[in-house]
């Protein structure tokens, strides 16, 4: 039987968001339905409510999300009721070209469930990313929800399906941060703090933080950083460069999304080292460089999507080592709140008041 839920939607390009009931169909084939105990506030939430990512209103908001699965759907095997599971959004075929050449992480077919969520009226809904959490109850696919430990707080877990995996990953995954590295990390934000506590777990000896705003940059030490730099005041390039002994970082994670903190990743990394980014840029945003720069410098430029992660490997992972104290996950949650609070969590994330709020249920 079809299930009536609270939930918190966007209805127009720019409206602020409200809170509504949602009707969420039982599961079927090779489907799940989660009863949400957390969803972090995203900026990417933000963007499908300011019409961003695409147009296809009204949109059910949320996808940083931990909870309990309540039913599955016939064919179900990867989890049962009752299962704490962490939602993401990669569930991939293990069909495709990239999946059956062992990267997953590239895969083309990654699926979301095939029925829709609605409101009371029938008009469906879009889940952001295929998830939409921002609900008592959501409807996924079973591949988006990976079973982890139960002693896990949710409102910690759940930041792991998004932002904060973004970010650990961006350093252990894509940047491949080695004992002993050098490290920078431009944009000290949810996503940059992460970046900053995984090139910590993965022994970098070096960890310069980057930002504008000082309370980023306070909270980045307390994340793991070695060195700050204050980019409104100083050339971060030149201070990298001095940090490094005048070489570079091995790796430079670039976690803002703008073309000049582009640049300054592209220009503060070793001549052997690796450039990741993983802060996404808008639509109209280029960048222009002397190609002999390009040319003459080695190393590489990687781009990191959802910090090239696997859930089903790297979830339940990070998850042991957070309740092994050796990975303060529970930094990145600033404040939890209500679900009828998500607007003005919107505003404080737009302020740079907070690493991230959680709504928990
Ligand atoms: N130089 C350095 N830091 C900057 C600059 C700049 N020019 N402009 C902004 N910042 C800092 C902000 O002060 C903030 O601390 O970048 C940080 C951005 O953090 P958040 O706004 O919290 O965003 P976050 O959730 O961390 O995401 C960062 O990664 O995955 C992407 O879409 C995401 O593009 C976004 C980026
Ligand atoms: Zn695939
Ligand atoms: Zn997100």
């Amino acid at each position: 039987m079809a299930q009536q839920v609270k939930a918190v939607i966007a209805r127009a390009k720019g409206a602020p968001v409200e809170v509504t009931t949602i009707v969420v169909p039982d599961p079927g084939p090779g489907e799940a339905v989660v009863r949400i105990q957390a969803c972090g506030v995203c900026h990417t939430d933000l963007h499908y409510r300011e019409g961003g990512i695409n147009d296809e209103f009204p949109f059910l908001l949320g996808h940083e999300a931990a909870g309990i699965v309540e039913s599955v759907g016939e064919g179900v095997t990867e989890v049962e009721p009752g299962d704490f599971v962490i939602l993401n959004w990669r569930a991939v075929c293990g069909q495709c070209r990239a999946c059956k050449r062992g990267r997953p992480q590239y895969c083309f077919n990654t699926h979301n469930a095939k029925q829709k969520m609605t409101l009371l009226d029938g008009t469906e809904l879009s889940p952001a990313l295929g998830i939409g959490a921002f609900a008592e109850k959501t409807l996924v696919a079973a591949g988006q929800c990976t079973k982890v430990d139960p002693a896990a707080e949710p409102a910690v877990a759940g930041l792991l399906g998004c932002g904060v995996m973004a970010g650990l990953g961006a350093a252990i995954n894509t940047g491949n941060v080695g004992r002993g590295d050098t490290v920078a990390v431009i944009g000290c934000g949810g996503v940059g703090g992460a970046a900053v506590m995984g090139s910590r777990l993965a022994g970098a000896s070096e960890i310069i933080a980057v930002d504008i705003d000082d309370r980023k940059l306070e909270t980045a030490r307390k994340l793991g950083a070695t060195h700050t730099v204050n980019s409104r005041t100083t050339d971060p390039v030149e201070a990298i460069r001095e940090l490094t002994g005048g070489n570079g970082a091995d790796v430079v994670v670039e976690a803002v999304g703008r073309p000049e903190t582009y640049q300054q990743a592209f220009y503060a990394r070793d001549l052997a080292g690796t450039v990741v980014l993983v802060g996404v840029p808008t639509p109209e945003m280029t960048l222009e460089l002397p190609l002999l720069d390009v040319f003459g410098r080695g190393g590489a430029l990687k781009s990191s999507w959802y910090g090239d992660c696997l859930p089903s490997r790297d979830f339940p992972m990070l998850i042991d080592l957070y309740l092994q104290g050796r990975l303060d996950l529970g930094a990145f949650v600033t404040e939890t709140i209500a679900l009828d609070a998500v607007e003005q969590a919107f505003e404080r994330m737009h302020h740079g008041d907070v690493l991230r709020s959680v709504v928990v249920f």
